[in-house]
This record gives C-alpha cells, sequence and structure tokens, in this order.
C-alpha cells in the first residue's frame, strides 16, 4: 500500500481558494432601484472586514447603460481600505480607465465577450473593435502601476449563439496575455451555462497554457450548477472565484441572466471541506443580511434562509412544547 498522501478535490487540507466578492457591481448592476451611495460604502467597508481577497467595487462605464451605479467616483473614492484587499472595477473603455484611475482603482476589470452577438449587445462593438479599444486602454494606462484583468464574458456559451468554441476562447485568453499583457484572465459563465465536465477541459487548458497567469473563474448559477462548477474547477487547477453575496447579479444585456454563485454558500461549502478561503463567514452573512433591505427584495442565498449546516435549533423540552411550536406554524 503506498503511504503517499493522496488528496483529492474533497480534501481541501487547508488549500488557499481567493474569493472575489463581485455584489456591489454584478449584483447591484442589475437592480432597479438606486441603492443609496452611502449604503454602498457600508457594504463594502464590510465585505472588506469579511476577508475577502478582492472585491470589484463598481463600473465605469457609461452611466446611461448601468444608472445603478452612476455614484463609482464617490464610492470608490469614500470606502475604507483594509491593506491587502485589493480593490478593482470594471472598465469597459478609455473613459472609464481614465475615471477608475483618478478615484484609485488598484486593478481594472476589463471586459468584452467571447460572443459576437453578447458583444454588440452589451458593449455595441465588434469583439475586434473592443479587442482594439482595451489595447487603448492598456496604452493609455501604462507607468500608471494599476494591475490590469481581462474579463471574457460568454466564456462558456452564449445564450444568443450556443457553444463558444474552445479555441476561440482560448485564442481571445492568448491574446490578453500575449498582445495586452494582462496580470489576469477571468472566464465568465454570463448565462449559467457551463457545466462541470466543460469548466474542467477549459481550467485545465488555460493552466497547460499559462500556469502562472492569475485565473479566475466567474460562474452563475443560473441553472444550479454554480458550486458543482467551482469544485470542477479547483479540481482543474483553479484557485480564484467570483461571487456575490447573497447570489445577486447578472447581466442586463444577456437573455436569461440571473444571480452570480453566492459567496456565503460557497465559502460555507468550502470551509466544511477544509479549503482555507480567508472568509469570516458571520461577518459574510451579517453584510448578506442587510441585503434584502437595500435592494427591497429577497435573495438566493440558501445559507441567509436555513443557517449554517451546524446552526443548531433548540430541542422541545416535551410533548406539550412540540404541539404548542406545531401551532405557532399554524
Ligand atoms: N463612463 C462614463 N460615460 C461614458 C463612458 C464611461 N466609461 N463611456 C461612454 N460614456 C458616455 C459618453 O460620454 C456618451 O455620453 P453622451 O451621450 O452624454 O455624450 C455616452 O456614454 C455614449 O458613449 P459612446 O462612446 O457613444 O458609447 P456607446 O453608447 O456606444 O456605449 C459603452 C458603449 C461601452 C460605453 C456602453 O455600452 C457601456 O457602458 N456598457 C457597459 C454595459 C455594462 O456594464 N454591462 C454589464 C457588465 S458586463
Ligand atoms: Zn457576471
Amino acid at each position: 500500500m503506498s503511504t503517499q498522501k493522496h488528496t483529492t478535490v474533497w480534501q481541501g487540507a487547508g488549500r488557499r481558494i481567493h474569493m472575489q466578492e463581485v455584489g456591489t457591481r454584478d449584483g447591484l448592476q442589475a437592480e432597479t432601484a438606486f441603492v443609496p451611495t452611502e449604503d454602498k460604502i457600508a457594504l463594502v467597508n464590510a465585505l472588506s472586514e469579511a476577508g475577502l481577497a478582492k472585491i470589484e467595487v463598481t463600473s465605469f462605464v457609461s452611466p446611461k447603460a448601468i444608472p445603478a451605479l452612476r455614484d463609482a467616483e464617490q464610492v470608490l473614492r469614500e470606502i475604507r481600505r483594509v491593506p491587502g484587499v485589493v480593490y478593482t472595477a470594471l472598465v469597459p473603455n478609455v473613459r472609464g480607465a481614465e475615471r477608475a484611475i483618478e478615484s484609485k482603482a488598484d486593478e481594472l476589470n476589463l471586459v468584452m465577450s467571447a460572443s459576437e452577438s453578447h458583444n454588440l449587445s452589451n458593449l455595441r462593438m465588434t469583439r475586434e473593435q473592443s479587442f482594439a479599444g482595451l489595447a487603448d486602454v492598456v496604452r493609455a494606462v501604462q507607468g500608471s502601476g494599476v494591475a490590469i484583468n481581462v474579463s471574457l464574458s460568454c466564456a462558456f456559451g452564449c445564450p444568443m449563439e450556443g457553444d463558444v468554441p474552445v479555441p476561440v476562447v482560448l485564442d481571445w485568453c492568448r491574446r490578453f496575455v500575449e498582445e495586452l499583457g494582462a496580470g489576469g484572465v477571468t472566464l465568465c459563465d454570463t448565462t449559467g451555462m457551463a457545466y462541470p465536465t466543460q469548466v474542467a477541459d477549459l481550467t485545465r487548458a488555460f493552466r497547460v497554457h499559462w500556469p502562472e497567469r492569475e485565473l479566475t473563474l466567474h460562474f452563475h448559477n443560473t441553472r444550479g450548477m454554480g458550486l458543482a462548477n467551482v469544485i470542477a474547477a479547483i479540481d482543474a487547477g483553479a484557485d480564484r472565484f467570483d461571487a456575490s453575496i447573497g447570489g445577486i447579479g447578472g447581466c442586463p444585456y444577456a437573455p436569461g441572466a440571473s444571480g452570480n454563485v453566492c459567496t456565503e454558500e460557497i465559502v460555507h461549502a468550502l470551509a466544511l471541506m477544509g479549503y482555507d478561503t480567508g472568509v469570516d463567514l458571520p461577518r459574510l452573512l451579517d453584510a448578506a443580511g442587510q441585503l434584502p433591505a437595500l435592494i427591497g427584495h429577497d435573495v438566493p442565498s440558501q445559507i441567509l434562509k436555513a443557517g449554517r449546516r451546524l446552526d443548531l435549533h433548540p430541542r422541545p423540552s416535551d410533548f406539550a412544547e412540540i404541539a404548542q411550536r406545531a401551532a405557532a406554524r399554524g
């Protein structure tokens, strides 16, 4: 019998997984109600204290395209920054990059889509026009010290075109890394089309080509495969995930989009499996608990409703109490 330690994806064994919160960007952009600026700032501050590795604070896009985030400057300037946390912002063009840098973003998260149809509806450009625009951004910010990540939307399929061929996805990744010099790439499952087998294959392929590059996986739970996809990605070598507190989120320009994988659900599950996410779950749950009041409706988070696995309920002391509880439930 071999004495060699054999760890599988089911034994976290203290391995570090970096959790990146996107609720204040991907989440709030999908809300019709405008969340007051001071509430957004308080939410980011609470998330910073909860131990997330990176927070996508907001986006510097056209306020006509995303009115919910029209206060991006003020939010990014007025948050309380915790050392070690990377504060990033989504940026579609040079104008957005200038605004983000003025507001002291640590990183610019540039975005384009692997699908021509989604790129046209989301950004009103062809993919080649978008790529040229991203190259302009990279040139414009050279020497500023700001980090560059590129998010590739619809990397696991497009709601209008169907599957995007893997070589197409990998070729965009290659151009981000080799032509733009991006420090990180995020593969986004914009409308929850990814499934574990596909996730494992694409993650592995990316890792083979660019083993040292920061790779993030960005899943939406639209078809209930979010957690399975996260685990498949870890098994294939990923250690960085975007997620959204409460499980809110979705691209307003992608038909059928819905919430991101839920940060507290992923943290809860990974902690049980022995992974180190660095996140303080009770603090995260406190922050998530404030969301329904902030956005005016219930959120998808299951942990917020059910509590953690071992958040036990008091036992009834006798039959009279059982009867009383039943009566109280109506
Ligand atoms: N910040 C602020 N304003 C911006 C801006 C930015 N980054 N980029 C463009 N604008 C303004 C322009 O000044 C212009 O304003 P005006 O009408 O008052 O003159 C208006 O937006 C349109 O600009 P234009 O360059 O013609 O762009 P467009 O209308 O083709 O829109 C985008 C292109 C990319 C700017 C816009 O579609 C956008 O912001 N999309 C983001 C969508 C998004 O965030 N989706 C979810 C995340 S994936
Ligand atoms: Zn998303």
